[in-house]
């Protein structure tokens, strides 16, 4: 086992590289098994998702190959249609290969899918619009078994703006009969990159970016060459580990409009943020504002930033209310934060944070990735030492995380942690 040790309290300076978007390469991964070509991916993070996602690929026949700089290469000639347990129940992403493998092959068997425990995350929008394009899916035994000679184009509304559903079903559209229209489609960065290497793989897809997407059916695909675009997410954490140190860092690559929202939220709280080309220059205040914050599909605030920012919040001169309206149980990491001082009361959706409390070091447990990084950017902020354990989340989702913090001048390392009953 190992924890992350932190002495915080130390600014920090310079500046930090952002590794390619998680939840972008994740996906690209999952549509090259639509082709027997080669597929390159560039810019892939070294994480533990990624490598799950691999041992998925790999376990249904793709070859997968990932070079020490970062280019993956994937050709999936022969593919089996049955995906592993193991990995599949590892990572929510996994039901990402349904949409290609239904596409490719007519019919795709996986298990329900894992991942962080956010609350209910169910996959009935998925699996409603494979209905609709006329596969048969059924889920029994803890799997999902889908089956279709060819799937029809089709209107298909999302009852919810869904990232999965909305990538996964315009997968499954590009090898359709017909046309596909996805409507109330989520609009996040992310799936313009997932549109962007499909039509780079010879398929006909537009409107990705908006909540209306539309596919024209293609016999087949080839491969793709594609850079992936920066971690927005990754970004936005540096960038309140600037303000939660009072320091001043720059952050690149960034991409300007995927920060609007968080470079908005942060101003507001106080900090100065520029952003010229690809970077990002920020700089914290001695004092943190209190502000209002509610989650919400792209391009409201990311729930994937909420963790942080309660953390951020704790040391707020006044309350603020964070409201979660993406996930039913996402504040897992308020019992964490409050072992470190913070004062923050959940009800329900809603989390009130008086501040400003004067973070102290202490050991915490992660329980999500975004719940790790929250703990990370506190113990940077604290005063003495915080050991974090579960750190296996925050591999799932940071390339190199203490690697790029100790290279701003922080005290962080990780260490072994021997379980007591190798004392005895
Ligand atoms: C993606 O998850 C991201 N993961 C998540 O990031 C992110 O939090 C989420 O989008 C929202 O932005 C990846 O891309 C790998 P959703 P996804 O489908 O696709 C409900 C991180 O920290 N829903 O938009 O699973 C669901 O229960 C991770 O990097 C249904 O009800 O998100 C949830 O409440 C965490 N039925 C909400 O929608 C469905 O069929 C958002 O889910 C699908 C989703």
């Amino acid at each position: 086992m190992e924890k992350i040790v932190i002495t915080g309290g130390k600014p920090l300076a310079g500046e930090v590289h952002v590794s390619g978007a998680k939840n972008a390469v994740l996906k690209l991964m999952a549509a090259s098994l639509m082709t027997d070509q080669e597929c390159i991916i560039r810019n892939v993070p070294n994480i533990k998702d990624v490598k799950t996602m691999m041992d998925i690929l790999r376990s249904i026949g793709a070859v997968v190959e990932l070079s020490a700089d970062g280019v993956m290469r994937i050709q999936a000639k022969e593919l089996s249609w049955e995906a592993p347990d193991a990995s599949a129940r590892e990572m929510r992403a996994s039901i990402q290969v349904m949409g290609p493998l239904l596409a490719r092959l007519g019919k795709a068997r996986l298990s329900h899918p894992g991942g962080c425990d956010l609350g209910a995350r169910p996959v009935d929008l998925h699996l409603a619009g494979f209905r609709k394009m006329g596969a048969v899916i059924q889920e029994e035994y803890g799997h999902i078994t889908g089956q279709s000679v060819r799937l029809r184009g089709q209107e298909i509304y999302l009852d919810y703006p869904s990232v999965g559903a909305t990538e996964n079903l315009m997968m499954a559209a590009v090898l359709a009969e017909g046309n596909t229209v996805v409507r109330n489609a989520a609009k996040e960065p992310e799936i313009i990159e997932v549109q962007n290497f499909l039509n780079c793989m010879g398929a006909r897809v537009r409107g990705a970016g908006t909540d209306t997407i539309k596919v024209q059916g293609v016999r087949e695909l080839g491969g793709a060459d594609h850079t992936v675009i920066p971690d927005r997410i990754e970004a936005g954490t540096f960038m309140v580990a600037a303000v939660m140190t009072g320091s001043e860092i720059a952050i690149s690559p960034v991409i300007s409009e995927h920060l609007e929202m968080v470079r908005a939220k942060l101003r507001e709280a106080g900090a100065e943020i520029e952003v010229a080309g690809e970077t990002a220059w920020v700089k914290g205040n001695a004092h943190i504002l209190p502000i209002q914050v509610r989650s919400a599909p792209h391009p409201g605030f990311p729930t994937d930033m909420q963790p942080q920012f309660l953390a951020l919040l704790s040391m707020a001169e006044g309350v603020s209310i964070v409201t979660e309206s993406v996930y039913t149980n996402r504040f897992r990491h308020v019992d964490e934060l409050q072992r470190m001082g913070a004062s923050i009361t959940v009800d329900g959706r809603l989390a009130v944070v008086r501040g400003p409390r004067h973070l102290t070091g202490a050991r915490v447990r992660a329980s999500d990735l975004r719940a790790g990084a929250a703990l990370v950017l506190a113990g940077l902020a604290a005063d003495g030492v915080t050991e974090i354990e579960g750190v296996g989340h925050i591999d799932r989702g940071y390339e190199n995380l203490e690697q790029k913090l100790c290279g701003l001048g922080a005290d962080i390392h990780r260490e072994l942690t021997v379980p007591v009953e190798a004392l005895i």
